[in-house]
């Protein structure tokens, strides 16, 4: 395929197989656990939306979807620490058994924050799956029940994950070059 991107991608972590082969295996994990009790999954907009689509194909279950989608990082590559609701669920998720589709956990400020606001919303239980685990940069003692892969301290595009909302298009997770920030 011609791309334009990848003249920017310094390397690839996780190639396009790797991230099929393991949705799949994400897919089927959820499964297990979730099977006959039709559980909602939730995304968490924007970097969910590629992983999101692929799990929920991965698992066949009777379930349903939302949304979410917050901020925390006004274009920066370090996260302010401050979480903010910038489109709110559509639902009323009293009861349901949740399942939070995120794309990389790092410091952990997002799904702390999160999982305080579905509490209150009054969610039966909630389950973490996030495609990327950073644990390096963790503030927060948060921790997902399921993630796809563990990554280094290094900031990372593609796949839904993007730079100042560039490269969430790319197929694969990749990190940037330096001269990318700086130019
Ligand atoms: P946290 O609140 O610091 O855990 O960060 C959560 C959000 O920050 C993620 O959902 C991403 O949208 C964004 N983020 C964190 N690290 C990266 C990265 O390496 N690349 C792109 N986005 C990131
Ligand atoms: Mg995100």
């Amino acid at each position: 395929m011609r791309s334009e991107l990848e003249q920017d991608i310094l390397k690839v972590l996780v190639t396009e197989e790797e991230l099929k082969a393991r949705v799949a295996e994400l897919g089927d994990a959820l499964y297990e656990r979730f099977e006959g009790k039709n559980p909602l999954f939730l995304g968490v907009l924007k970097g969910c939306f590629m992983f999101m689509t692929d799990l929920v194909r991965a698992c066949q279950l009777r379930s349903d979807i939302e949304f979410i989608a917050v901020s925390s990082y006004q274009n920066a590559t370090v996260s302010s620490g401050k979480v903010q609701i910038t489109r709110d669920l559509q639902q009323d998720i009293t009861g349901r058994d949740l399942i939070i589709v995120e794309d990389i956990l790092d410091s952990g400020n997002t799904l702390a924050f999160l999982k305080d606001y579905f509490m209150t919303k009054g969610a039966a239980t909630i389950t973490i799956v996030t495609l990327l685990d950073k644990p390096a940069r963790r503030a927060k003692a948060v921790e997902a029940d399921l993630s796809g892969f563990t990554v280094p301290d290094e900031f990372v595009v593609g796949y839904g994950l993007d730079y100042r909302q560039q490269y969430r298009n790319l197929p694969y997770i990749g990190v940037l070059k330096p001269e990318v920030y700086s130019g």
